[in-house]
């Protein structure tokens, strides 16, 4: 019998300078015969000096809702030469109380023509325009008020079709001819509708939508509803007028249109669904692995959810210029190329599984988001959490061998607890006002931990209780909005667990608990009340992957009990890694848990969540680096990809820090030491059908071994690049990452120069992707310095830009190019990006690797001169970051030195 005693009592901090933490302390009473005695402790920790100044806010309202609208009747015409477009329409409002003037969402429009007419009246009112930029607003003012009732509020309106990405833009490539093209397409969420048409912009105004387009004969146009209509145009017999079917109610971020010229492939779903991938032309074979995952995915969610996808057809279309990954407008998603065509000659196994992930997100948002939308960007986090967790659950049913869910220990629970652990981390409900707040909150929080946290409680409740409350849920607001506590109270009535009580603990306050086993002499308890409410799951080497006990820690003293345990058996909280928090050992439980690392007894979620834990914690202070180093020695035998890649990521970070050290080379042999056994058991060569995971893990080991400069894989890779050049043997897409990133990591200017070639005759944007953020990886200054100019050139899409940026930043010289090259074209990224997201990225990027304080000033002071608003919390995130960094460097660098000169000697 094994006794666990839960108590409310201190806390520790996984960063150092954490304000509010929670530690759940678990100590050994005693350990006799075949039982053991726990208790664990938790409280709250005063906040420490730590000083950083918190965005400001900005004066936002929201529109006012005497003026509500019902249908939009839109008609835009594109001009793909002048990159101009005019738009009229037509917009069926409810007046629900008298005024005078109406203001609406309007920004960067020419607005004119502005009429109001009821059914009765037989003259229409003539609007005055007031335009307000700041407030991205526009006040139509009518002579008389206008009376309560329904009316059509007519306008006409002009507007740019933009390079940025936003709103109605333009997006260039090249047709077979080689010629260059335009295509016109949207992207309205959260906030760019506004710039495509006048309109109420805000999620909760839900309305119905026709849209007709005007454009050249040989075009295509599309939107979200399947086309009823098509005529010449009046006017122009060059032209041709296309209109589509009336949309459901929904909201404008939703909206979209695109003329160009594509290809496509079409099939039915199980339920007749008339699925579409539009190719760029004579690319259509490209789409059909995400045609086919999603020919298979829509009957998955109509299961789940128990509702049909509600409208007729969906299109896939693939974008070449796209500011995010993709988006879930209804009935017509768009995607960067990347994250939905896969050529079966020359994608990766990664790009699959992208493809495959990307695919179903997008598509539970189709239920989730589009049928049922948050009430307000405050509530951003159930759209992007849920579609964030359920897209692991769709490809886990497609493709069992991904092994996805493991997978999202290391990519989304990692996230949100490497982001969440900084004092300059956010509530994953923030209130939110101004557009550039909105884009602010698209961050890990909201994705990551909100998918964390929906998992968590997914395990908590289980499938059954889930999938009711869901149903509940959506039925309950599917054409309306709902806020974060409507989904609480269905799946509170759904379970009869008291979900509000404890998910409100996880969602409304920032941070996450630390649950701490040592022991503790005083066994006191202090008086505050628990901060989290927290699911944790126990197992132990006889219950292996199932816990043995699920328990719910929700006060300050709690007393389990587990039975026939042995002394020397391992004890696991937080099993399968569902919780979202951290735990820390005693010597003793960990001794057992990394017996079951070496002998793999523990699944690999545990393998990977105890290593990832005790890297967090060496990086708040709270355990010495060196222990861990010496602790990852049992994982020597590792062969698991998930595990090697989180456990890599994490020797990556410290590889960071010690490059700014004179024993980084000692570090090099360590990990290439430990690297050894995979990389001999993966090898270069992939067998006949093999496994997916297989094939990822080659992948990874093989670059990591490059980079740290590995002799046999420097010398394979070149040998290999030679080979590929000549033609003699082509690589395959699975080894091209590695082979590219050592050659140049290792490379003079010819071998920039080869690969600079390579990228100006790929075809696929996979490959300009992978080739343009591996050519970061040359060391010379000269060679950085090119690789810089080459990301701001007419070569690379401003998509790619910052991730070409980004990619010369793992030297301490790139690190510093980067940053000075930021300063030095700050107008030029500034115009390009003009808040919105990728600028928050390229600044976060660029500095938070870091490690002086003298630059963490250096770049709160260039910010305070040049304020990026949408960056704000991103740039305050990195000084907190480099701060971390330099505490690391003065308290754990000169030990882990010792160590590594130690472990050198050890071997000569
Ligand atoms: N709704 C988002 C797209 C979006 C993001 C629009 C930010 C506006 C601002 C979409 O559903 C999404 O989340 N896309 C992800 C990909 C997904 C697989 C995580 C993206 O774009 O990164
Ligand atoms: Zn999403």
């Amino acid at each position: 019998m094994l006794a666990i005693f839960l108590k409310t009592n201190f806390s520790v901090s996984l960063c150092l300078f954490l304000s509010v933490f929670s530690c759940i302390c678990m100590s050994i009473i005693s350990g006799s015969g075949n039982w053991r005695y726990f208790i664990i402790k938790r409280s709250r920790h005063q906040q420490r000096n730590f000083l950083v100044t918190m965005p400001e806010k900005r004066l936002f309202e929201h529109l006012p809702k005497c003026v509500v609208p019902v249908n939009y009747d839109l008609k835009f015409h594109p001009d793909l030469k002048t990159f101009t477009f005019d738009g009229w329409s037509h917009v069926q409002v409810d007046i629900q109380e008298c005024v005078k003037s109406i203001t609406l969402n309007s920004a960067e429009l020419e607005v004119k023509n502005v009429e109001f007419k009821t059914k009765d009246a037989d003259n229409a009112l003539k609007g005055e325009v007031s335009y307000n930029e700041e407030n991205e607003c526009v006040t139509l003012t009518f002579p008389n008020e206008l009376q309560v009732g329904s009316g059509i509020l007519s306008m006409e309106f002009k507007g740019e079709l933009n390079d940025r990405m936003k709103g109605f833009y333009r997006s260039k490539y090249a047709n077979p001819k080689k010629e260059v093209t335009h295509l016109a397409v949207t992207q309205f969420e959260s906030t760019d509708a506004r710039r495509a048409f006048p309109c109420w912009d805000e999620p909760a105004f839900k309305a119905t939508f026709d849209v007709t387009l005007v454009m050249p004969q040989e075009m295509m146009g599309l939107s979200n509803m399947p086309q009823i209509k098509e005529v010449p145009h009046k006017s122009d017999s060059q032209l041709k007028m296309v209109t589509f079917q009336r949309t459901p109610k929904m909201s404008t971020y939703l909206l979209a249109f695109v003329v160009g010229q594509f290809d496509y492939l079409e099939a039915k779903d199980a339920d007749g669904v008339l699925v579409r991938v539009y190719t760029p032309l004579g690319k259509k074979e490209q789409g059909r692995f995400a045609l086919d995952v999603t020919v298979k995915t829509l009957p998955f969610y109509k299961e789940y959810f128990q509702i049909a996808y509600p409208l007729p057809k969906i299109d896939l279309i693939a974008i070449p210029d796209f500011l995010s990954g993709a988006m879930e407008n209804w009935g017509l998603v768009t995607y960067r190329e990347n994250a939905l065509l896969i050529d079966p000659e020359n994608s990766s196994a990664t790009s699959r599984q992208l493809v495959a992930l990307v695919v179903g997100h997008e598509l539970a948002h189709m239920w989730f988001g589009n049928l049922v939308t948050m009430e307000w960007w405050t509530h951003l986090w159930l759209n992007e959490g849920f579609a964030s967790w359920i897209e692991y659950l769709c490809v886990d049913n497609l493709f069992p061998d991904f092994e996805i869910w493991t997978q999202f220990v290391n990519t989304d629970l990692a996230a949100a607890l490497k982001l969440d652990a900084l004092h300059t981390s956010h509530p994953i409900e923030v209130p939110v006002g101004h557009p550039s707040e909105v884009d602010e909150i698209f961050d890990a929080i909201s994705y990551c931990k909100g998918a964390s946290v929906i998992r968590m409680l997914h395990n908590y409740i289980e499938d059954d209780d889930f999938r009711k409350g869901m149903n509940q849920y959506l039925n309950k607001f599917m054409y309306k909005n709902a806020a974060t506590e409507d989904l609480w109270n269905c799946l509170e009535t759904a379970s009869g667990k008291p979900i509000k009580a404890v998910m409100s603990t996880w969602t409304s306050q920032m941070g996450y608990p630390v649950v701490n086993k040592k022991f503790c002499a005083d066994g006191k308890i202090d008086g505050t009340s628990p901060l989290w409410m927290i699911p944790i799951d126990i197992s132990t080497l006889s219950s292996g992957k199932k816990p043995i006990k699920k328990i719910l820690m929700d006060q300050k003293e709690m007393e389990v009990t587990l039975e026939d345990i042995e002394p020397t058996d391992w004890v696991l909280l937080n099993c399968g890694s569902v919780g979202v928090y951290r735990i820390q050992y005693s010597t003793e439980m960990l001794n057992c848990l990394l017996a079951g690392i070496k002998d793999k007894s523990l699944p690999p979620t545990d393998r990977l969540s105890l290593e990832s834990d005790l890297f967090a914690l060496s990086r708040a202070g709270m355990v010495p680096t060196v222990e861990v180093l010496k602790l990852v020695q049992a994982y020597v035998n590792e062969d698991n990809y998930t595990v090697w890649n989180d456990l890599a990521r994490n020797l990556a970070n410290i590889a960071l820090l010690l490059q700014y050290t004179d024993y980084y080379e000692e570090y090099k042999a360590f990990a290439r030491k430990l690297f050894e056994k995979v990389v001999a058991k993966v090898g270069w060569n992939a067998t006949k059908d093999e496994n997916h995971l297989t094939t990822l893990l080659r992948d990874l080991v093989l670059c990591r071994m490059g980079r740290y400069g590995d002799e046999s894989v420097l010398k394979e890779a070149r040998e290999r690049f030679k080979m590929h050049l000549s033609g003699e043997k082509l690589l395959p897409a699975d080894l091209k990452t590695p082979v590219y990133l050592t050659v140049l990591s290792h490379g003079d200017e010819d071998v920039l120069k080869t690969m600079l070639d390579l990228y100006e005759q790929a075809e696929l944007q996979e490959e300009m992707i992978r080739i343009s953020r591996a050519i970061g990886a040359v060391r010379k200054e000269n060679l950085i310095r090119q690789v810089l100019e080459f990301a701001i050139s007419d070569k690379v899409r401003s998509q790619d830009t910052v991730f070409v940026v980004a990619g010369v930043t793992g030297t301490v010289k790139g690190r510093e190019m980067a940053w000075d090259f930021v300063k030095e074209h700050w107008d030029l990224f500034y115009q390009r990006y003009q808040g919105g997201a990728l600028i928050a990225r390229l600044l976060k990027l660029t500095t938070e690797n870091f490690v002086t304080e003298k630059m963490a000033k250096e770049v709160e002071e260039f910010f305070a001169a040049h304020p990026a608003a949408s960056a704000t919390r991103n740039i305050q995130q990195s000084c907190e970051n480099i701060r971390l960094n330099c505490k690391w460097m003065e308290t754990e660098a000169k030990e882990v030195g010792k160590y590594l000169k130690s472990q050198v000697q050890q071997q000569q």
